[in-house]
């Protein structure tokens, strides 16, 4: 079974998406841990984040072992890393040196201890519409900016990192505008994707709901 879960940031895709995965016994792909690694490099490498060509060569070598080495970074998850993520996962060259990378991993798809899965569960922007248009099941996960932005801070509070709402909700608003406005793959539901609104839902009821969707 192929489950793919798209929607803005904030909205509940992840947790809903290791939900699924434990429930179903499938394999769960945060596809955007893809452009955060490409970003991250570039930071890291000092590079200008407006240099197409010199995140499509860092797309094109990434691997599995190089993205999960990265994502313990500390500006991995930061608003710099965040940053960094949304202008590279812009770039055409990008997006289509990750995607065979996205794809592959549905073909045999394994858990963190290297045994087999019984399919995937994608999150990310594009995965129900590029990365895996004949999954299973297709939702859209969203909620209101000021709900997302609110849920956002809290993580970040609740880590330790000083910010401000305000901060939160304009730098989510950049990033939203950037990912539903670029040419390749914007932020989109897919055309037969189920669309939840989790605005006034919390975890267990989200889950609820699409439990039942798929056990129908
Ligand atoms: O889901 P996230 O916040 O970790 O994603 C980081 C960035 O990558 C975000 O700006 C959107 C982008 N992204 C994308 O363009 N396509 C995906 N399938 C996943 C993420």
């Amino acid at each position: 079974m192929i489950i793919t879960i798209d929607g803005p940031a904030a909205a509940g895709k992840g947790t809903l998406a290791a939900t699924l995965a434990k429930r179903y016994h499938l394999a769960y792909f945060d596809t955007g841990m893809v452009y955060r690694a490409v970003g991250l490099q570039m930071v890291l490498e000092n590079s200008d984040l407006n240099d197409e060509n010199k995140a499509e060569t860092i797309a094109k070598n990434l691997t599995f072992v190089k993205m999960m080495e990265l994502s313990h970074h500390k500006d991995f998850r930061s608003d710099v890393g965040s940053r960094a993520a949304s202008i590279v996962s812009a770039y055409p060259k990008v997006r289509a040196a990750l995607l065979k990378m996205q794809q592959d991993f549905a073909l045999n798809p394994t858990f963190a201890d290297g045994s087999a899965a019984q399919g995937v569960v994608y999150d990310g922007r594009d995965t129900g519409t590029v990365v895996c248009p004949k999954a299973d099941l297709k939702l859209f996960v969203t909620a209101s900016s000021e709900v997302r932005a609110k849920r956002r801070f809290d993580e970040f509070v609740q880590k330790g990192i000083v910010t401000t709402y305000d901060k939160v909700l304009s730098d989510m608003l950049a990033r939203d505008k950037r990912d539903s406005e670029r040419a390749t793959a914007p932020l989109k539901p897919a055309e037969n994707a189920v669309i939840l609104d989790t605005s006034l839902l919390n975890a267990d009821e989200v889950a609820e709901k699409v439990f039942s969707l798929i056990e129908k």
